[in-house]
């Protein structure tokens, strides 16, 4: 690799511009389609139980950091929260051709996402590195103690990693962005899932790359001979007791006895050498652990509009496919919607990431009664405030509104609709909706740190989890946007460096279903395979 390129060459070329779209296929290879499940044959299986509909936490609870008390580490209640964070939630079918939702989101729903499972024994579950198969609610044990065990007392390890093969297949060289978006939003779902069955969620934020592949046995060439490989992304700590030193994992999965040899998703691939430049110039090193901070509460969340169970929201979770163009919400509703995106140490999803907030909301207000239609920034660190004023267009009001603790301002008041839509690459969603937004985030050190880079698209996210889920608690929905023209939206708002980058957008509003699909159960004998 030429030492002199970086991470900011990937970012320009993989723009979206209104006159050129990123290099993709061009068109769709049907015969080539990745495989979403991957399984790894030879690895014994242990299937999980489907408990959550027992689960009685509600998910107003959740959301505003009041855990219950922490539920036995086992083998059903390890079921639970993979069954409420990477599980299926329903599939759909149309015409004979049927296809799977997860309660994580997915760009064109391809799922790049894997999650394993690092425990030691626990009541019903042998202790080992596990991979999660979605698609029967299974794990598969990739290895066994054979060595030290690690220290994993009172908790477990959650790893993610990404098969970027699935992504790239329909999208080319964006689709390292999304994946790192899948990945956030993977992220927060094992954090709010882990909080409805009062665990803590960590990321064990120390770990090199190198170091979580070989925690999660990506990094074992034999066994992803000539199929797609998996890159690492992240190991979460969960549960009630203190992480464990990422050597002692490191050295036991080392040790490990290892089974299985993984699945190919497509007979033949196109290469995308950008992916592999982001990829080559992100990797993560280690890195001094960064320490919990105890959480402040500035003020108590107001509560949502419905009333559900953390279960249930975290199931009926869905994207809109449109939007009706006519519902409106209120601005107490909209403003219980972002209060959660301000940092809480303790509180899902924001317990699951170490770093300081560099992603800021850029909105486009629709419909929410009470409040003009225009163009807000919502700040999730105040000290953006100043930073950001002096990069934007001068001409911008910067009004505070709403109330005193948000830190909300209306830079224009204007029918920013069909703006909003150009800028999503055209989409409907983005202009039919009470409201949508970019995410800004900060790139300042990223040619120093580039392994920010692909955090940045992690904390976009979590951010665009969180939002989902508030968005079914308001009673409206919400759906993540990927295509959007980058630098549109920053000639709207008169950034002008690359200081400040949108990185994912999002519009919540009123959904209209398609009549035409029938929605059909997770999993059981009436669930299609
Ligand atoms: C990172 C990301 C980008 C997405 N981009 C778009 C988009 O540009 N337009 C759109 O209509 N849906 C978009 N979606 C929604 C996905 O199509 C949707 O998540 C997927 O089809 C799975 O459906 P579900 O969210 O209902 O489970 C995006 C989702 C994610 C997570």
């Amino acid at each position: 690799m030429d030492e002199n390129r970086t991470i900011l060459e990937y970012h320009e070329r993989s723009k979206h511009q209104l006159r050129r779209y990123a290099p993709g296929p061009g068109y769709l290879d049907w015969a080539n389609q990745p495989d979403p499940f991957r399984t790894y044959a030879g690895a014994p299986r242990v299937t999980l139980p489907l408990a959550a509909d027992a689960l009685r936490t509600r998910f107003a609870e959740v959301r505003a950091g009041r855990l219950p008390r922490a539920a036995p580490l086992r083998h059903d209640t390890i079921g639970v929260l993979f069954e409420l964070s990477l599980a299926i939630s329903a599939w759909k079918s149309f015409r004979g051709t049927s296809w799977a939702l997860r309660c994580n989101p997915s760009s064109g729903n391809l799922h790049p996402t894997e999650g394993y499972l690092v425990t030691g024994d626990l009541p019903g579950l042998e202790g080992g590195i596990y991979h999660y198969v979605s698609r029967d609610h299974a794990l598969e044990r990739r290895a066994r103690w054979d060595g030290p065990v690690p220290p994993t007392a009172h908790g477990i390890v959650v790893g993610i990693a990404s098969i970027y093969w699935r992504e790239a297949w329909k999208y080319g060289m964006r689709a390292f962005r999304y994946c790192q978006h899948d990945c956030g939003h993977a992220i927060a779902a094992v954090s709010y899932a882990a909080a409805s069955l009062g665990w803590q969620t960590r990321m064990l934020d120390a770990a090199s790359d190198a170091e979580t592949a070989a925690v999660l046995g990506l990094d074992r060439d034999a066994d992803y001979r000539s199929v797609e490989r998996e890159e690492p992304d992240c190991l979460l700590w969960v549960g009630p007791g203190d992480p464990p030193e990422i050597d002692a994992l490191v050295a036991a999965a080392r040790t490990a006895g290892w089974a299985g040899s993984a699945n190919q998703l497509s007979a033949e691939h196109v290469q995308w050498p950008d992916i592999d430049l982001a990829h080559a110039t992100t990797p993560k090193p280690r890195t001094q652990p960064i320490s919990p901070a105890s959480e402040a509460v500035p003020f108590e969340l107001a509560t949502p509009g419905l009333d559900l169970a953390a279960a249930t929201i975290f199931r009926q979770r869905r994207s809109a496919v449109d939007f009706d163009g006519v519902t409106s919400i209120p601005s107490d509703a909209f403003y219980t919607m972002l209060e959660p995106l301000l940092p809480r140490a303790a509180t899902p999803p924001w317990n699951a990431w170490p770093w300081p907030a560099r992603v800021h909301l850029g909105l486009f207000v629709h419909r929410i009664a009470g409040l003009e239609p225009g163009l807000y920034m919502f700040l999730r660190e105040t000290s953006a405030l100043e930073p950001l004023q002096r990069a934007m267009r001068p001409e911008w009001l910067w009004r505070k509104v709403g109330p005193a603790h948000l830190p909300l301002y209306l830079l224009l008041p204007h029918d920013t609709r069909d703006t909003a839509k150009v800028i999503c690459c055209h989409q409907d969603i983005a202009a039919d909706s009470c409201f949508a937004l970019g995410m800004l985030a900060s790139f300042g050190g990223i040619e120093q740190s580039p392994w920010h880079y692909p955090r940045l698209y992690w904390e976009c996210g979590i951010i665009g989890q969180l939002l989902y889920l508030e968005a079914e608690a308001a009673g409206i929905r919400a759906t993540g946007i990927g295509c959007f023209f980058d630098d549109e939206m920053h000639r709207l708002l008169g950034l002008e460096d690359r200081q400040w980058q949108s990185l994912y957008h999002l519009a919540a509003g009123g959904a209209v279903d398609d009549p035409r699909l029938t929605t059909l159960p997770a999993y059981g004998p009436h669930a299609p395979r």
